[in-house]
């Protein structure tokens, strides 16, 4: 779907690696902007219900990495992934993936997801709010295409996966090219 609409501004907090820490632990709080993550690139973001869950760790993510040169090819000069988790759980959850390519963004709070109007509850499983599936081409802080999941909807017993799967994102991005 061709929309445009300009992305929430929020700051997210990062944790990154800094060698010059010491200690078993060498990271420091790092906030990035939208600004930061979306100014000034063509980017696909996309959004799932949470790190480490089957589909997303399995499918969604690591095609978005394998995939990632044809991405480029297609004009895209990065690709974030998006989650309500934090910092801590959203580099973990890279680390067991070996991700290179894929940037992790964590919306703890949910604030992004929120206003980007994805919030949904999975109190059903416990998670508390999360984000529904949805990918974005975002071209200097506009989203251009939206690929959103079927079903929107809090408590949702399906979890709907195509729409947003890198294959379909790659498709119309080379269809529109
Ligand atoms: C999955 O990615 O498979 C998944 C996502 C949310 C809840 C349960 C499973």
């Amino acid at each position: 779907m061709t929309v445009r609409k300009k992305v929430p501004f929020v700051t997210f907090r990062t944790r990154v690696r800094d060698e010059s820490l010491e200690g078993p632990n060498p990271y420091r709080w790092e906030d990035k902007t939208s600004e930061d993550y979306f100014g000034g690139k063509r980017v696909i973001l996309f959004s799932l219900p949470g790190a480490f869950t089957p589909t997303c760790s399995t499918y969604q993510l690591p095609n978005f990495e394998k995939l990632y040169e044809e991405f480029e090819k297609a004009g895209i000069d990065a690709i974030y992934c998006v989650s309500v988790n934090d910092a801590f759980v959203m580099n973990a959850w890279g680390k067991s993936l070996g991700l290179q390519k894929v940037e992790l963004i964590p919306d703890g709070s949910g604030e992004f997801t929120r206003k980007m109007g994805m919030l949904v509850a999975k109190d059903n499983l416990g998670f508390g709010m999360r984000s529904w599936r949805y990918a974005a081409l975002i071209n200097n802080c506009v989203v251009e295409q939206w690929f959103e999941e079927e079903g929107f909807s809090d408590n949702c017993e399906t979890d709907p996966y195509g729409i947003s799967s890198p294959q379909s994102v790659l498709e119309t991005l080379k269809v529109a090219a």
